[in-house]
């Protein structure tokens, strides 16, 4: 199987009565506020399977009162993993069920979760793949086409979700700047997006000391990887928005090494990226109407001979020079230079980055938030909206002049870090933003705590600010 390949995931599709005929059915619906037996319980996503034939698997979406898009999607989530791990490939779903409820976009919610839910990261693994739940039918009694067309394009959206978390999982030794690079390649090859790779050469040709910095300890050197959707029908010279990501193939702190707890889940350190990826692959496959560039600041944090250290002073591409006080600050260090790139080269109208950036967020906002930080009011309005409704939530924070205080060079014109854990998460917002130049609208959103999630002791990928930024940008015209 190529990485292109994802292992088998849920299909819908729309059927006919006939052909819909004996197979398991799905039966979402709102429960009394003393549920009774035959009814599951309160709990929004709680099961019951009712024995028969064909069997039903009844799906609780809470009390009349909890009937949310954002509630119906969760229903939608248990319901596939509930079927994942009973190994049900096929069950059936009545669309009208769902539309009766009233919600908008309620049967969209509720299939997108169940998407979502079907996402196993399993390529690694000696299990029996192919008893994993692959269709859905939808059952419809007269708008076939138009139903396909609602839920093709909840589909697109979380199956990049999928994508974003399928790569994000995969392990360092596959997954590294160069291999990744190749993935984007591979991407656009299939979506016809166009892909410009930025290697070691290219990078030291424009003067991009920052992101190359980082890249110095690996094996394999730092790229910067664009992917370009023109914008369906748009006019040339349309300004794209421009989506960055950090993808920290592995993230060892390079000489300011991390301790041996907090390295292991360091894989996780592109998940900024792998949603740019994602986010491309669905700009694509939606064909928007707006021109989108995605670019991915990928580079391996590692140690050895050649590594960058504490004290270095690297010149980055705005001619800014940076001095070095914690090698573990390498993710403003490999966006500093693709936030320059992208407001200089790219004519903007906005440039939006998604890093798991610090570990300051977590203590501050957990998983439950990511932390946004903006110079335009209008943009992180925007932004914070398509939060709300994407259900990828964000919360702002300032970025007041006097934090730049924190991190002003002494022998330098800026430091990488205050060398103090205040404000953590605004410093390097403060930090990134001395590299968006031309006053582009730009927004930060580190995504530390909410890239990824536990559970049953393991860490999982969320695919974090896919849906966030797929909402924000089919709000614009
Ligand atoms: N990749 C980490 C941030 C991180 C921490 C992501 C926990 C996910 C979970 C980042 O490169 C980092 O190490 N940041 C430092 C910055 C500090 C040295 C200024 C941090 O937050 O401690
Ligand atoms: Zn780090
Ligand atoms: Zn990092």
């Amino acid at each position: 199987m190529t990485p292109l390949q994802l292992p088998p995931r849920l299909i819908l599709k729309v059927s006919t009565a006939e052909e819909w005929e004996g197979q398991w059915v799905l039966v979402p619906a709102a429960v009394a506020s003393e549920p009774g037996p035959g009814s599951p319980g309160k709990q929004v996503g709680e099961l019951l399977l009712v024995s028969g034939d064909p069997p039903a698997l009844q799906i609780s979406l809470g009390t009349q009162d909890k009937l949310t898009t954002a509630n119906l999607r969760k229903a939608g989530t248990a319901a596939a993993r509930w079927l994942v791990e009973h190994k049900a490939a096929q069950v059936g779903l009545n669309a009208a069920d769902l539309d009766g409820l009233g919600i908008e976009r309620g049967l969209e919610a509720f299939c997108e979760g169940l998407v979502l839910g079907a996402f196993r990261f399993s390529r690694y693994k000696l299990e029996d793949k192919s008893a994993f739940l692959t269709e859905v039918s939808l059952l419809t009694a007269v708008e076939g086409a138009a139903l396909l067309d609602r839920v093709d394009r909840v589909s697109s959206v979380a199956k990049a979700v999928n994508l974003a978390r399928e790569w994000s999982h995969e392990p360092p030794n596959i997954i590294n700047p160069h291999t990744l690079a190749q993935r984007a390649q591979a991407l656009a090859v299939e979506t016809g997006l166009k892909c410009t790779l930025f290697g070691e050469r290219e990078l030291s040709e424009l003067g991009a000391g920052a992101i190359l910095s980082v890249g110095l300890g690996s094996k394999t050197p730092s790229q910067m990887i664009l992917l370009a959707h023109p914008g369906h029908g748009s006019q040339a010279g349309a300004q794209p928005v421009v989506v960055v990501g950090k993808a920290i193939t592995f993230d060892t702190g390079g000489y300011s090494l991390k301790p041996t707890q907090s390295m292991v889940g360091m894989k996780f350190d592109k998940c900024g990226g792998m949603a740019v990826l994602g986010i491309m692959k669905a700009v694509a496959a939606l064909n928007l109407s707006i021109p989108v560039v995605g670019i991915v600041a990928a580079a391996e944090n590692m140690i050895s001979g050649h590594a960058y250290r504490p004290n270095d002073i690297i010149t980055s591409l705005s001619g800014k020079t940076i001095e070095i006080i914690s090698t573990d600050a390498e993710g403003r260090m490999v966006l500093s230079d693709v936030l320059t790139y992208a407001s200089t080269q790219l004519n903007p109208r906005a440039i939006i980055d998604l890093a798991t950036l610090t570990g300051g967020v977590v203590t501050a906002l957990g998983k439950i938030r990511a932390g946004l930080m903006s110079t335009d009011d209008d943009l992180a309005g925007a932004l914070a909206a398509a939060g709300e409704r994407s259900d990828d939530r964000l919360w702002r924070l300032p970025l007041d002049e006097e934090y730049f205080d924190l991190i002003k060079g002494s022998d330098s014109d800026l430091k990488n870090s205050a060398g103090v854990p205040q404000a953590s998460p605004i410093v390097g917002g403060i930090f990134l933003k001395q590299f968006v130049l031309n006053q582009v609208p730009w927004a930060h959103i580190d995504i530390a705590g909410t890239a990824t999630l536990e559970a049953k002791g393991t860490r999982h990928a969320t695919g974090f600010g896919v849906r966030l930024v797929l909402d924000y940008l089919q709000s614009l015209t």
